[in-house]
């Protein structure tokens, strides 16, 4: 069970002794099925891998509830800011960034969304948020957050509009989302560690504040996603495994998605784990359903 793909292309690269025996894998998250995506169309991939990050009972819930709720938290826990009246500027409108967008909504922020999508900004803008380029939104945002799997979202262009006192934080991947050597090439004297996650940049005259040295905050300043979410990504990924090894013949090196049949099972294991019920088609809804003949 990877996640990022550091597992497999650590193997790849440095144990290939290990692949023989290796039945195959299970992805937890964006970054990393991109990763082995590439591998797979380089045909450097070596073993199979199911992509449990793009399954609906993963990314719909994890990245959108979890992402977006642990990141606040990290934020609010490590500055002790009120984002009622700020202007929060989210950059990634995919799964991350719409739980967070509407999460930092529903706290009074004002939010402007950066995104290179024309469909997902279009989405931002109909969900009722501001949209523009970062280089608009650095100008007025009270905090930024990063959650796009790229790199170099924030970078020198942007600390250099900036205003006085902005909040810099990455929730995406890794570390590489802020480009944080940029910042401290443009700072004046030297870093300042203001409070615990919390480091001052000065430049030009104006501090700017970077959150857990541009790692992702909802770790290190809080403590990740909370277990009720959780539960629904690793039982994907359990019940993934399970499938995998079930396979005959072996699966072929690829990346595979999670099959209908088992993210239908795990949300309804989730709603029973709640209490909820939901209805079943009747027969004379399935046969309406599955009659072309039917309807206007
Ligand atoms: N912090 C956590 O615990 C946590 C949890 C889940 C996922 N993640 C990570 O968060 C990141 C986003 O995940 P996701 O599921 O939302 O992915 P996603 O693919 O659904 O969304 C990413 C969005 O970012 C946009 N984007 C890419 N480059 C951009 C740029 N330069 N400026 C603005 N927007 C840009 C893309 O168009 C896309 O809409 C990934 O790196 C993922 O691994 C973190």
């Amino acid at each position: 069970m990877d996640d990022g793909a550091d597992l497999v292309s650590t193997i790849h690269n440095d144990y290939q002794e290990l692949i023989p025996d290796i039945l195959g894998g299970t992805e937890e998250t964006t970054t990393g099925v991109i990763r082995l995506r590439a591998m797979a169309a380089d045909g450097a991939l070596k073993f199979p891998v199911v992509a449990v990050n793009d399954a609906k009972t993963k990314n719909m819930f994890d990245n959108r509830y979890g992402t977006g709720q642990s990141t606040l938290d990290g934020i609010i826990r490590a500055t002790d800011i009120l984002l009622a009246g700020k202007v929060f500027v989210v950059a990634g409108y995919g799964w991350c960034g719409r739980g967070l967008a509407l999460r930092a909504r529903g706290m009074g922020a004002d939010v402007i969304v950066t995104e290179v999508d024309s469909v997902k900004a279009l989405e931002a803008r109909m969900d009722g948020f501001r949209v523009m380029p970062m280089e608009a939104a650095a100008e007025e945002g009270d905090l930024f957050c990063t959650v796009t799997g790229n790199i170099h979202v924030l970078r020198k262009e942007h600390f250099e509009r900036m205003k006085d006192g902005a909040i810099l934080s990455n929730s995406g991947h890794f570390d590489v989302e802020i480009d944080i050597p940029a910042l401290a090439a443009l700072t004046e004297g030297v870093r300042k560690d203001v409070r615990p996650f919390v480091d001052e940049y000065t430049v030009a005259g104006k501090r700017i504040y970077v959150l857990a040295e541009g790692r992702l905050v909802n770790l290190a300043a809080a403590e990740g996603h909370p277990a009720s979410v959780m539960d629904m990504s690793f039982a994907t990924q359990a019940l993934a495994c399970e499938w995998m090894a079930r396979q005959e013949p072996r699966l072929t090196p690829a990346v595979y998605d999670v099959t209908n049949e088992l993210e239908n099972g795990v949300a309804s294991l989730k709603l029973a784990s709640m209490g909820i019920q939901i209805d079943a088609l009747t027969d004379e809804q399935q046969k309406y359903l599955a009659d072309w003949r039917h309807g206007t």
